[in-house]
């Protein structure tokens, strides 16, 4: 143990020295950025051997030339392999029977969409949200963003609903680990059979940038009579099927999605349509596609998907959004293709006062 110890801080000597004076600046400027406070000598140095690794990470990638750009995020101080680690255990969504009105879209079902489409000028997507470091609930942000999407879009209210409330009401069914992973077809699935409802981020608000909050088990404090909104079922598209989403999305409004969200390139995204051959489809993260396009600064154009994260909008530099090549299955993304029914907003109402 001590000797381990000693060789640790042997390591981080060592490693301080191999510090330049410009990557010295560049931390200070990094850490200044974005506020960040380590614990201890340890921890910054730590920190710093992270931060020149990312750096060189960026160099290397952008240096090819790949059609997007790569620049220190809020991950670069921090291990690779840890990023969102919950993330890694997503878990498959449930069996569709458990909804009470789930279905699979017929590739044959939507006329073909436009070239474009960008459901963040609909004035439906809400902010940029942050599931912070230590929670890997991005199951909960992409089904309670793609939640909060169609909710306004049918009956044209606004309100932002609490991925709090799923991560400590769900953990119990169809699979969910709270900070642990998820899918957002449980999350759906528990807010239409078990809670018929879901409560807005304002009476049921996040609190998960606590480590040690993260790391317990925090009861349902669910209240019925709060609830904003609530689902009917929901769709699964055809996995695979780039032209079917395209059109799904041109018609229904935004889809939830999952892909491999733990590589370094994608942490460290910054602008451009991200296509990093590495990006194997592992399912690892959920997002929010809100749009898709064709890029033409790229040289050949790249057609892509427009989509939010929820890694703050301090991430990347296009305010927490990025851009994916699309028609490849990119990362995985074209695999999990879901989207919430909701209800009207009145027939609900009535309802909730009489149950
Ligand atoms: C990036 O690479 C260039 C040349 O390839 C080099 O001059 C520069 O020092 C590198 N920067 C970092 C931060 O590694
Ligand atoms: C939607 O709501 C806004 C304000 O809440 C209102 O100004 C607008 O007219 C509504 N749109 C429709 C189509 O009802
Ligand atoms: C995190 O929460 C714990 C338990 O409530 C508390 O004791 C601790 O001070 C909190 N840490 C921070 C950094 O706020
Ligand atoms: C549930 O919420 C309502 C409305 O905010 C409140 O009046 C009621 O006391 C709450 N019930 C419980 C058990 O907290």
């Amino acid at each position: 143990m001590k000797l381990y110890s000693l060789l640790l801080l042997l390591i981080s000597i060592t490693f301080v020295a191999s510090f330049s004076k410009e990557l010295e600046k560049e931390f200070k400027a990094y850490v200044k950025k974005f506020n960040k406070k380590y614990k201890n000598k340890f921890e910054e140095n730590r920190a710093k051997k992270f931060f020149k690794k990312c750096l060189n990470e960026i160099n290397e990638t952008n240096k090819k030339n790949l059609g997007f750009t790569l620049a220190p995020s809020v991950f670069c101080d921090q291990d690779p392999k840890t990023f969102h680690k919950g993330e890694s255990l997503s878990v498959p969504a449930p069996p569709l029977s458990l909804g009470r009105a789930v279905s699979f879209v017929d590739p044959s079902i939507y006329p073909p969409g436009p070239p474009s489409v960008d459901w963040t000028t609909s004035g439906c997507i809400s902010r940029v949200k942050d599931e912070s470091f230590y929670c890997g609930a991005c199951y909960a942000f992409s089904a309670i963003a793609a939640l909060e999407a169609h909710w306004c879009l049918k009956n044209n209210i606004s309100v932002t609903m609490s991925e709090q409330m799923i991560i400590d009401c769900t953990n119990k069914y169809y699979g969910n680990k709270a900070c642990e992973g998820g899918s957002q077809g449980a999350s759906w699935t528990y807010i239409q059979n078990i809670a018929d409802g879901i409560e807005s981020d304002e009476t049921y608000p996040y609190n998960e940038f606590n480590e040690s909050i993260a790391k317990t088990f925090q009861p349902c404090k669910y209240n019925r009579s709060r609830s904003v909104a609530t689902v009917i079922g929901y769709s699964r598209i055809r996995s695979n099927n780039p032209e079917l989403i395209k059109n799904a999305i041109a018609a229904v409004g935004p889809v939830a999605a999952s892909m491999n969200g733990a590589i370094p390139s994608f942490a460290y995204y910054d602008t451009g349509v991200y296509s990093d051959p590495a990006c194997i489809p592992s399912m690892s993260h959920s997002v929010l596609i809100v749009g898709y396009g064709v890029d033409d600064s790229v040289d050949p154009p790249m057609p892509y998907w427009l989509c939010k994260n929820s890694w703050s909008s301090d991430w990347g530099g296009m305010q927490g959004y990025f851009k994916i090549q699309r028609g490849v299955n990119m990362c995985g993304i074209e695999n999990q293709l879901v989207y919430p029914i909701v209800p009207d907003a009145a027939s609900y109402k009535a309802k909730k006062r009489i149950g």
